[in-house]
C-alpha cells in the first residue's frame, strides 16, 4: 500500500481466538486498521496498537453488528473487509441435541454472520470491499456427532454464494474459507462436547483423515482469508476455498 492510498479497514469477529488473532496480525502487517470484536475479554489484549480497536461484544446480540460497523466509520471513516470468524463448536449425537443447542449455535454461527454482513453492505459498497466467512469441512461433508455445527457451516456456505450473487453489481466480493481441523482451542472451548475417552487416539484419527498427514495451523487459514480479501483475488467471488490438507479431496 502506498502513502497515497487510504488505510484499509477490517472488522474481524472472533478476533481473540486462534484464527482470529492470526488474521488480525496478518492484516496489520499489510497495513489494515482493525475493529477486533470478540465476546471474550481477551480481545482487549489485542489493542496495544492504536490501529487495532477492541470491541468486546457478542455477535448474536441485536445491535452488535451495527455498533461494530459504526465504530469502524467513527474511528477510521470506512470499512473494506468483514471477516465473519466468530463461532462455536458442538459435538453431540443428534438425539442428544436440544432445541437450546440448536438456537445457540444458529444464533452465533449463522445469525451473527448474517447480521454483520447485512450491516456492513452499505459501507462495503462504498469501498468496493469484501466479506470472508469462516465455513468448514463440516459445511461440505457429513461428520459424526456434528449435526447442528455442520448445519450452521452449511448455512454459511450458502450465505456466501447468495451474497456474492446479490451484491456483485455493487463491487462487493463475498467468499468463504473452509478449513479442515485447525490447531486452535476451538474444540477445547466447545460448549458441550462428547466426553472423549481417548483424546490422543481422536487426534491421531483426525490427522489421518487429512492427506497431508497433519492438521492445519491458524496461520495457514489466515493466509487464505487475507488472499481472498486482497486485490490478487479481484476475480474471485462466491467461492468456498478449502484449506483442509486434502480432507475433502478423498
Ligand atoms: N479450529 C478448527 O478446527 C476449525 C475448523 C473449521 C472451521 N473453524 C472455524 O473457524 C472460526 C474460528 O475458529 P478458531 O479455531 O479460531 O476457534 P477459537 O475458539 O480459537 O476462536 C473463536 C472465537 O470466537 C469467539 N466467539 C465465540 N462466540 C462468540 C460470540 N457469541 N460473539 C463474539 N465472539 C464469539 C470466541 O471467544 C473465540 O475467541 C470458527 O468460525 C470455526 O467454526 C475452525
Amino acid at each position: 500500500m502506498t502513502d497515497s492510498q487510504p488505510v484499509r479497514v477490517a472488522l474481524v469477529t472472533g478476533a481473540a481466538g486462534g484464527i482470529g488473532q492470526a488474521t488480525v496480525s496478518r492484516l496489520r502487517a499489510r497495513g489494515y486498521a482493525i475493529i477486533a470484536e470478540d465476546v471474550s475479554p481477551r480481545v482487549e489484549e489485542l489493542g496495544a496498537d492504536e490501529a487495532i480497536v477492541p470491541l468486546q461484544a457478542d455477535v448474536s446480540v441485536a445491535g452488535t453488528a451495527q455498533r461494530a460497523v459504526a465504530l469502524a466509520q467513527e474511528r477510521f471513516g470506512r470499512l473494506d473487509l468483514l471477516v465473519n470468524n466468530a463461532g462455536l463448536f458442538l459435538r453431540k449425537p443428534t438425539e442428544e441435541c436440544t432445541d437450546e443447542d440448536f438456537d445457540v449455535l444458529m444464533a452465533v454461527n449463522v445469525r451473527g454472520a448474517f447480521s454483520h454482513a447485512r450491516e456492513s453492505l452499505a459501507a462495503l459498497a462504498a469501498t468496493k470491499g469484501s466479506i470472508v466467512n469462516l465455513a468448514s469441512i463440516s459445511g461440505l461433508v457429513g461428520q459424526p456427532n456434528q449435526t447442528i455445527y455442520s448445519m450452521t457451516k452449511g448455512a454459511l456456505v450458502q450465505l456466501t454464494r447468495q451474497l456474492a450473487v446479490e451484491h456483485a453489481h455493487r463491487g462487493i466480493r463475498v467468499n468463504a474459507v473452509a478449513p479442515g481441523a485447525v490447531d486452535t482451542d476451538f474444540i477445547a472451548r466447545a460448549r458441550d462436547a462428547v466426553a472423549d475417552p481417548d483424546p490422543a487416539a481422536s487426534r491421531a484419527r483426525s490427522i489421518s483423515n487429512h492427506p497431508i498427514g497433519r492438521i492445519l495451523t491458524a496461520g495457514e487459514i489466515a493466509e487464505a482469508i487475507v488472499f481472498l480479501a486482497s486485490d490478487a483475488a479481484s476475480g474471485i467471488t462466491g467461492t468456498i476455498l478449502s484449506v483442509d490438507g486434502g480432507f475433502t479431496a478423498r
